[in-house]
Formats: C-alpha cells, sequence, structure tokens
C-alpha cells in the first residue's frame, strides 16, 4: 500500500493490546491514547525538514539541526483525536493546534461537520491529522477534504486503529497524503465498528455513554 505505514514497534502493539481490553478504565484508556501518539509521532515525524543553525558549544561555535519552517499544525478530528494531541504535543511543543468537529450518523454512518478551525497560514505547515479510529474512512476523508479547501497541501494521517475499508478509502480520495496506522484490523461489523477494534473510541476517552 503506497503512502501507508503500519507502525508495528512492539511498544505499540502492546499499548494497543491494553486499548483493546474492555477492562480497561478511562484513566488508563487515556493515557495509553497519548502514549501511543507519542510513539507513533515520533516515526510519523522523521521527515520534518531541518537546517543547519549556529551554535556556540563551551567548546566551540559549530553549524548543527534544527527543525526548520513554520511550526507544525495537529488537528485531531473531535472527540477522540483530542486524545491523541498531547502526545504529539510531547515531541513539538511549539505545535499549532487547529480542530475540526465531525460526528457520524449512527444510521448513515455519514460524517457530519460541526466545527472547524485551522492555524494559518496552513499553506505553509506540515500537518498532522489525529483520529484513533479510521473505520468506513468517511470522517477522514471529509477532514482532509476541509483541510484541502483552506489551503492545507503536506498533511499526514495518524490513526491508531484501522479498517482496510478505510484505508481504501482515504486513499482513493487523497492518494497524496502520508497515512500512519498502529494497527490494521480484520473488517468492519454491520454497525461500522472495527472488528476486533476497542469499541467506541470517544466515548473510552471522554468516559460517556
Ligand atoms: C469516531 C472516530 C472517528 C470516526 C471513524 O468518531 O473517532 O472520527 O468515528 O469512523 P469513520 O471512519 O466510519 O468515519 P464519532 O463519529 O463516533 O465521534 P466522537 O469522536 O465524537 O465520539
Ligand atoms: N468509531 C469508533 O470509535 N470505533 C469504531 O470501531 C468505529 C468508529
Amino acid at each position: 500500500m503506497e503512502n501507508v505505514t503500519i507502525i508495528s514497534h512492539p511498544l505499540i502493539q502492546h499499548k494497543i493490546s491494553i486499548l483493546r481490553d474492555k477492562k480497561t478504565g478511562t484513566n488508563e484508556f487515556r493515557s495509553l491514547i497519548e502514549e501511543i501518539a507519542m510513539l507513533m509521532g515520533y516515526e510519523a515525524l522523521r521527515d520534518l525538514p531541518v537546517e543547519d543553525v549556529q551554535v556556540e558549544t563551551p567548546i566551540e561555535t559549530c553549524m548543527t539541526p534544527m527543525i526548520a519552517g513554520k511550526k507544525l499544525a495537529v488537528v485531531p478530528i473531535l472527540r477522540a483525536g483530542l486524545g491523541m494531541v498531547n502526545g504529539i504535543l510531547a515531541l513539538v511543543p511549539s505545535a499549532k493546534v487547529g480542530h475540526i468537529g465531525l460526528y457520524r450518523d449512527e444510521k448513515t454512518h455519514e460524517p457530519h461537520e460541526y466545527y472547524c478551525k485551522l492555524p494559518t497560514p496552513i499553506e505553509l505547515r506540515t500537518i498532522v491529522v489525529t483520529d484513533p479510529m479510521l473505520a468506513t474512512g468517511g470522517s477522514a476523508v471529509a477532514a482532509v477534504d476541509f483541510i484541502k479547501q483552506h489551503g492545507g497541501r503536506n498533511i499526514k494521517f495518524m490513526s491508531i486503529i484501522a479498517a482496510p475499508e478505510g484505508v481504501k478509502r482515504l486513499q482513493e480520495a487523497h492518494p497524496d497524503i502520508q497515512l500512519y496506522i498502529g494497527h490494521l484490523d480484520r473488517c468492519l461489523n454491520e454497525n461500522a465498528y472495527i472488528c476486533p477494534g476497542l469499541g467506541d473510541a470517544g466515548d473510552r476517552i471522554f468516559g460517556t455513554r
């Protein structure tokens, strides 16, 4: 699969297995989502541009690389994507944060937008969209559509668990974006939930329902 990276590090796989367990409570679930996002972010950001700057060490002056360009934009898809933001900010504390509010209609499973606010100038930033679940791909496609409508170009999409259906739909709609996933699960069920998945990510992060 072109432009798809499955980050199969043992630490990520171990933490995903704990997430899946229905006995894992809200507190631990929230911490794990953040830790996994940080581990995935380390890999997803390995191609960030750098430029040499002059630094004076206690020994001598040298040219040494630092992250170049406009600050990174992290854009969570509300609600569940919010849980991943602090993991990325732990790596890049100066990143800007945008928000895209989408919810899936329970019957049609189609996404509905209720909020969109992105840092400017979005066209000059590397953008990391976060959502722990890529199921039908409807929310992901809609979120990337919005970002592109606002001028965003360099887009990375990070999802902890993905279904093959969602990966295919996102790739077909937006073949230019980089997709990073923690685990590719088997399929969707009749309610468009990922199997085996972890249930409703938003509810498990925020302790609702
Ligand atoms: C979940 C999840 C994704 C979406 C994935 O959000 O966080 O955004 O479903 O499904 P899809 O790939 O089929 O679009 P949900 O709509 O349940 O909203 P919530 O985060 O507010 O609970
Ligand atoms: N959204 C979730 O939170 N979980 C799924 O399995 C599918 C969509």
